[in-house]
């Protein structure tokens, strides 16, 4: 089966083609430099910039294989999103889908990270997924591809979204993890420096409102501009305290879990904050502590993309389901309906 995914939930036009489980072309138009001016993504300019860029992405998705003008699936990330990004994507394949006769499937943007690794190695199932990326911090349990629960998420600000404050706090760019990232490599971590934010409870959500107020409180003493081992050790404390915080709820969840005579097999973290390198570490060894296997996708498919709504579609689509055309886009904070229909079953 040959996929064409479509991607445009927030600041990202992407476009991949995919056939069955392996990964043939992906392209990405990012809006960094529109959006880096004002800190964070500007909702109305995200729009109108997928608008600009994705008719000029399929034409060159197309001049290079030619076949995605003749896919058997279109999948395109239906939300959670920012609204008018995700219709500028969903308006695109739905046109797609009546010029082509392919069938059509609505992804769920956050189950499409979380199963992006499968384009690199096997899934194992039932496993316990943290999904980190801009907007969300999830823990899900993980049945099947398409028996996905969120057990945990968080109360206020993402892990991602946390990062972006802070660099921005820096003068840094937008997004701002990569940045706060580098700036602490080979910095010192000060394990005392912040309190790992919200543990002291017994549940699986997360805050890290608190972590961006104490990074504010502290930062007099970082003058922008100058690079010194103080400011190092400032961003690997930051990127120490995030990656701990998200082990411990994850091992929480594990516990609960087992607990409960719920089977687990594998341990899976997915989107953009999952590129961190010290958080990549750290969830090796919380895996290792709990003796499973961690599933990790490499660095590109933990960002936005458009191979991971590919595949995510075409698995869908090897169960049976298909859309029509009055699939909507869900906004962020919304629950996605299971409204797809069984052509069979
Ligand atoms: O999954 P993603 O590309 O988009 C969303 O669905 O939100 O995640 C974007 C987030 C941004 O907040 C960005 O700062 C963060 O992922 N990110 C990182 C790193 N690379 C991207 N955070 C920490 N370290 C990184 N290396
Ligand atoms: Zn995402």
């Amino acid at each position: 089966m040959l996929c064409l995914g479509i991607e445009t939930s927030c600041d990202d036009t992407a476009m991949a083609l995919v056939q069955d489980d392996i990964l043939l072309h992906a392209l990405t138009a990012d809006q960094n430099d529109v959006h880096t001016l004002f800190g964070g993504v500007v909702p109305e300019l995200a729009s109108r910039e997928h608008y600009r860029r994705i008719g000029p992405l399929y034409d060159t998705l197309i001049t290079a294989w030619p076949e995605a003008a003749r896919p058997d699936i279109i999948a395109v990330s239906r939300g959670p999103g920012l609204l008018g990004s995700l219709l500028v994507g969903l308006a695109f394949a739905k046109g797609l889908t009546l010029a082509t006769g392919a069938t059509l499937l609505g992804v769920n943007h956050l189950h499409a990270h979380l199963l992006a690794a499968g384009l690199e190695r096997k899934l194992i199932f039932p496993s316990l997924g943290l999904l980190v990326s801009g907007g969300h911090t999830h823990i899900c349990r993980m049945e099947s591809p398409s028996a996905i629960s969120i057990i945990g998420r968080t109360l206020d600000d993402a892990a991602g979204e946390a990062f972006d404050k802070i660099a921005k706090m820096l003068g840094g760019p937008y997004p701002g993890g990569r940045f706060i990232e580098e700036l602490g490599r080979g910095g010192t971590v000060d394990p005392a420096m912040f309190t790992k934010p919200y543990l002291n409870n017994d549940n699986l959500d997360f805050s890290f409102s608190g972590l961006k107020t104490a990074v504010a409180a502290r930062l007099p003493a970082y003058p922008p501009g100058s690079i010194t081992p103080a400011l190092r050790s400032f961003c690997a404390s930051v990127s120490w305290c995030i990656a701990e915080t998200l082990a411990a709820k994850l091992m929480r969840a594990l516990t609960k879990e087992r607990a409960a005579g719920r089977e687990v097999n594998a341990l899976i973290m997915a989107g953009g904050v999952a590129a961190n390198s010290v958080i990549r570490e750290t969830m090796r060894k919380t895996a290792e502590t709990a003796g499973l296997p961690l599933i990790l996708p490499s660095l590109p498919l933990c960002t936005d993309n458009a191979a991971m709504v590919a595949y995510c579609g075409g698995l869908l689509a090897a169960e049976g389901r298909q859309h029509t055309l009055s699939l909507s886009a869900v906004a962020r904070g919304q629950a996605i309906p299971d409204d797809a229909l069984y052509s069979y079953a």
